[in-house]
C-alpha cells in the first residue's frame, strides 16, 4: 500500500515537500530545518562520510550537500522514488528493498558514519521502529550516528496538546512517535538526543554511549542554540 502511494506521487514528491515548506503545512513543514541541520553537520566533516539512508525516496535530503562530501547507500521499496534518486546521484548505490524484511544480506559486513531515516517511521508502529533501530545500531561505525527526522514529540503532554488543537490529525493513517518512549525502551548503551523542529516534528539522534561525538561545539548543537529545543539522555549534554 505505502509503495503504491509513493509510486503514484514520486514525480511530484519533491515539489510537495517544497510546498509544505513554503506554506508551513503538514506533514513536511519541518523538512528544510532537518535538511539544514544534517547538511551543516555533514559539511563540517573533514573526511567523506558513508551514509546509509533507509527509505531514501528521491534523495532530496542531500540536495544542498556537495557530492564529494558523502557516499550514499539508499534503500527504498518504491522503484519510482529510486529512479529519481539514481538520476540525482548516479555514482551512489540505490537498492529496492522492503526494510521490514531486515537489511539486504550484502550489507551485513558494512558500517556507516550516518544512518538516516527521514519521514519513514511515521509509517511504522513503535515496536517495528524500535526493533529496526536496534538492528541498525549494528551497522554504525565506531563514532557513527543514527539520525531520525519524523513526526515526533518530545513527551506525552506535548503530544496531547497537539492533538487537543488538531483533532482531525488523529484519523490519519500515520504514527506520531514519542521521544520519551524511545528513551525508556532503548538499550542503556545508547545515547539519545532530541531537537524539536516544530510542534509535531522532531529529530532524534542515537549514538553509542561510549563513543558519542555530539559535543557542545558540534554544528548540530550550535544550530539548536538559536533555533530548536534540545534534550539529551547523556548527562553532560543537558548542561544548557
Ligand atoms: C515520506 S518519504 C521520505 C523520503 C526521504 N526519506 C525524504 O526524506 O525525502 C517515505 C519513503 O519511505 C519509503 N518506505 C516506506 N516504507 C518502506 C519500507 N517498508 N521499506 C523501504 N522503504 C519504505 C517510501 O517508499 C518513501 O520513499
Amino acid at each position: 500500500m505505502i509503495d503504491l502511494h509513493y509510486n503514484e506521487i514520486a514525480k511530484k514528491y519533491d515539489s510537495l515537500v517544497e510546498q509544505d515548506i513554503t506554506k508551513q503545512s503538514f506533514p513536511y513543514a519541518g523538512y528544510k530545518m532537518i535538511q539544514e541541520l544534517l547538511t551543516d553537520d555533514l559539511s563540517s566533516k573533514k573526511k567523506k562520510v558513508k551514509i546509509l539512508d533507509i527509505g531514501c525516496g528521491t534523495a532530496k535530503l542531500y540536495e544542498h550537500l556537495l557530492p564529494s562530501k558523502f557516499s550514499l547507500v539508499g534503500i527504498d521499496q518504491c522503484p519510482k522514488m529510486l529512479e529519481i534518486a539514481e538520476k540525482r546521484y548516479p555514482n551512489n548505490k540505490f537498492i529496492q528493498h522492503d526494510i521490514l524484511q531486515g537489511l539486504p544480506e550484502f550489507l551485513k559486513k558494512n558500517t556507516f558514519d550516518y544512518i538516516v531515516i527521514n519521514y519513514v517511521f511515521m509509517h511504522f508502529s513503535f515496536k517495528t521502529t524500535l526493533d529496526l533501530i536496534h538492528l541498525l545500531i549494528n551497522y554504525l561505525s565506531k563514532f557513527g550516528k543514527i539520525i531520525i527526522g519524523d513526526l515526533l514529540f518530545m513527551n506525552p503532554p506535548i503530544k496531547q496538546e497537539f492533538f487537543y488543537n488538531h483533532q482531525d490529525y488523529a484519523d490519519l493513517d500515520l504514527h506520531f512517535h514519542l521521544y520519551s518512549q524511545f528513551v525508556n525502551k532503548m538499550n542503556d548503551q545508547l545515547a539519545l538526543s532530541f531537537f524539536e523542529i516544530n510542534d509535531y516534528t522532531g529529530m532524534m539522534i542515537i549514538e553509542n554511549i561510549n563513543e558519542f561525538t555530539l559535543l557542545f561545539e558540534d554544528p548540530l548543537v550550535k544550530y539548536k542554540s538559536n533555533t530548536a529545543k534540545w534534550k539529551s539522555t547523556h548527562p553532560q549534554r543537558n548542561r544548557e
